[in-house]
């Protein structure tokens, strides 16, 4: 551990936000990358993004490119975008369709599994068995491809575990993406999952969202309001399992993943300009219950889950202090453009929503970066953004103090 990651881990005070050196230090970002991103499971798409054998997308972090693709038989592999010969990338495109990977250098062809099945004057005692393009851990949850790069990863079973009943009205593993959008922004990856994690923000910085979102509200009003949604869920299709509120609960769920429902103000029923809805109901849901679900499904991805779409948020860095915001939204895969939906309705809300995030946490990057900026106080409307942070810390601590090797 270097002596700047040692004192800024052991400056850390909880309740606080983070020293400016947790944004500027290279060798933090460089800690970060192989602790955290590295070595979770790592939300990259969704399965209707590669429908048939051969479809393809590229994922690509930390210097990284990963290639998604769709066996011959049917199952999605992820592989390390990195020739066995020589190192070239193999796919170059954002996405693709094809039989056999070919890197273009010098022509080694590999299945859709990865394995090399053809390279030119190649030695015949070389063994073509031991040059397969290397594959990465691959798992999915309700339609929601994750990879992981770890040789031995974590278990992804407490993620599927806890996160299925509460996806499996929304049958997100028969849901489309409608729309995906890339929200470059301007600062450390971190700043945008704090801002993500607390709607302390939301009043000042999202009129629109603040109009049915945000539990800036007496308590007593959210909860006859909460007590509402949880009464109409049965008749929605929502059973109680999935409308309990979670989101903090100590120990099993919390930053890696977890979900809460709560109600939308005003009787809106999604999240939508006027509140009304903007695609037909997914999955087994029958109505709308005047609620919508946050999720957690890894520390750096998250979702919102309306009764007729669902918004997946993914936070990846650039580089030190470059982020991509993506975000996809779901519809019923049986959905038309045109005649069911349109984009500029189902879009609105989380577009608007987002551009104003990207110009506050721009500006937060720019004050953290100031030589005479002082870490103060969370507020208790950011309870679940310190939580973040203290999860970060012990990943960080955990994975310093682990043997090298
Ligand atoms: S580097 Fe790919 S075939 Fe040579
Ligand atoms: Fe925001």
């Amino acid at each position: 551990m270097t002596a700047g990651l040692h004192a800024l881990l052991a400056g850390f005070r909880p309740g606080f936000a983070l020293q400016g050196g947790f944004y500027a230090d290279p060798t933090i970002y460089e800690a970060e990358i192989g602790a955290i991103f590295l070595r979770s499971w790592l939300y990259v798409g969704h399965q209707s993004q590669v429908p048939r054998a051969g479809d393809w997308f590229l994922h690509e972090i930390a210097g990284e490119s990963v290639i998604v693709v769709r066996g011959a038989d049917g199952a999605i592999n992820a592989l390390l975008n990195v020739c066995r010969h020589r190192g070239s990338r193999v796919c170059v495109a954002a996405s693709g369709h094809d039989s056999r990977l070919v890197c273009r250098y010098h022509g080694w062809t590999y299945g859709l599994d990865g394995s090399l099945r053809a390279a030119a004057h190649l030695s015949q005692s070389v063994a073509k068995g031991d040059y397969g393009l290397r594959r990465l851990h691959v798992r999915l949850l309700e339609g929601l491809v994750f990879i992981n790069f770890a040789a031995d990863p974590p278990p992804f079973d407490e993620l599927a575990a806890d996160m299925a009943a509460p996806l499996a009205p929304y049958a997100l593993g028969k849901a489309k993406v409608a729309h995906r959008q890339n929200y470059p922004i301007a600062a450390n990856w971190k700043l945008t999952v704090e801002n993500y994690c607390e709607c302390y923000h939301c009043g000042p910085a999202h009129p629109e969202y603040s109009v049915a979102h945000g539990r800036a509200v007496p308590p007593a009003e959210f909860e006859a309001e909460l007590r509402q949604v949880m009464a109409r869920a049965p008749d929605a299709g929502l059973t109680q399992h999935v409308v309990r509120r979670s989101w903090l609960d100590a120990g099993r769920l919390g930053i890696e993943r977890g979900f809460d429902r709560y109600p939308l103000f005003h009787g809106q029923l999604s999240g939508s300009r006027d509140g009304q809805p903007v695609a037909p109901l997914l999955g087994t849901i029958r109505a709308f219950d005047g609620g919508t679900t946050d999720l957690h499904l890894g520390a750096t991805t998250f979702g919102l889950a309306y009764c007729d779409h669902v918004v997946l948020y993914r936070f990846t860095p650039r580089g030190q202090h470059a982020t991509d915001c993506e975000i996809t939204w779901l519809v019923n895969e049986s959905a038309v453009e045109g005649r069911d939906y349109n984009l500029a309705d189902l879009t609105w809300l989380w577009d608007v929503t987002t551009i104003a995030d990207k110009t506050i946490i721009e500006r937060n990057q720019e004050g953290v970066a100031s030589r005479w900026y002082v870490p103060g106080p969370l507020s208790e409307m950011e309870a679940f953004t310190a939580a973040f942070l203290d999860w970060y810390i012990a990943a960080l601590r955990a994975a310093t103090a682990a043997p090298a090797g």
